[in-house]
């Protein structure tokens, strides 16, 4: 059976409101015309759908991403690159005191596939859950045709390092990818290369800031660079991150440009741990033991610097290696 072909829990009837309700293990979700409602066998909960689609797309085109994505304080996944917990509750001091917390395990391709159907249903055609608020339809009301190409949006992939001959990806002169309102101000120049004859296949250089002006989408970090297990990701940000991510690593974020305001909580108890204003040049590590959401005044661009090596999240849990980065 291929991924395609994996049956999802499905309702074969549409409720009033025009849209299925699904079924992943003991979850069900279901919604209406403005809200998500989740159950599980200790509990229920709604949320409403514009913040439940913009997180459910974050969590599939990220395919769970490290480390923890919480959609909102009460539900969210754990990554175990392999097979993801779905839980509810689990990192909520009150319901893991009224023991209400609820967690199921499943394989990353059934609750990829459950998730990819619940995105493609739920999303109505007006509304992009990767655009900014401001520039996208509503979510909300009746089913009203759906959105596939945008829910389904795959990253450019370059062949090479962007800009080398044969690079497949993106150029920043690329006309499909107009410079976006929020950034008119971005210089658009390229630098000029002087290349050593004999190397003009391998050198190249572009300039960042006017390739992620045209960036469509907000809050979605993407590989631009790698060393070994040292990855790139810059990101255009505006509004809010729609998922509040709890790390099983170590990263860093570079401020490119504007401002973003973080809250930083506990990985498990959500205690306020605090709050970093990070301003264009900051640069800050955020510990492995955190969970943190972003606020984006106006759009702006950050550099996520991530660790890619599958080692990590268990010797940061194990103890092996600390949840900060430096000592000083
Ligand atoms: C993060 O959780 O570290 C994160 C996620 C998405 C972004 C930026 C940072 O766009
Ligand atoms: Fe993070």
């Amino acid at each position: 059976m291929t991924i395609a072909e994996m049956p999802v829990a499905k309702s074969s009837e549409t409720n009033a409101h025009g849209y299925h309700s699904f079924s992943l293990g003991e979850f069900t979700f279901n919604r209406d015309e403005y809200f998500v409602y989740i159950a599980w066998p200790t509990g229920h909960h709604m949320m409403s759908a514009d913040a439940f689609l913009r997180a459910l797309q974050r969590d599939v085109a990220w395919d769970f991403f490290y480390g923890i994505v919480n959609f909102d304080g009460v539900i969210g996944t754990v990554n175990h690159y392999g097979t993801v917990d779905l839980f509810a509750g689990r990192y909520n001091e009150s319901y893991r005191k009224a023991e209400l917390d609820y967690s199921e395990n499943h394989t990353t391709p059934e609750i990829r596939e459950t998730f990819k159907a619940v995105l493609d249903d739920w999303t109505n055609a007006a509304f992009d859950p990767f655009a900014s608020p401001h520039e996208t339809g509503s979510a909300f009301g009746v089913k009203s045709g759906s959105n596939t190409k945008a829910v389904t949006r795959a990253r450019v992939a370059a062949q090479r390092m962007v800009m080398v001959p044969g690079d497949e990806g993106l150029r920043t002169d690329d006309n499909g990818h107009p410079v976006n309102r929020m950034f008119a101000d971005v210089p658009q120049d390229e630098p000029i290369i002087e290349v050593e004859p004999g190397f003009e296949q391998d050198v190249a250089a572009f300039n960042l800031f006017a390739y992620l002006s045209r960036s469509q989408v907000t809050w979605n970090p993407s590989v631009v660079s790698q060393c070994k297990d040292s990855l790139f990701c810059p990101t255009t940000e505006e509004y809010i991150l729609p998922i509040i991510h709890g790390n099983d690593r170590v990263e860093w974020f570079l401020q490119l440009t504007d401002e973003i305001t973080w809250e930083v909580e506990d990985r498990d108890s959500a205690a306020v741990r605090s709050r970093v204003v990070m301003r264009a040049g900051d640069i800050c590590a955020m510990p492995a033991d955190i969970r943190h959401q972003g606020y984006s005044p106006k759009r702006s661009m950050l550099l996520v610097w991530e660790n890619n090596s599958a080692a990590i999240p268990e010797l940061i849990a194990s103890g092996k290696a600390p949840t900060y980065p430096v000592e000083f």
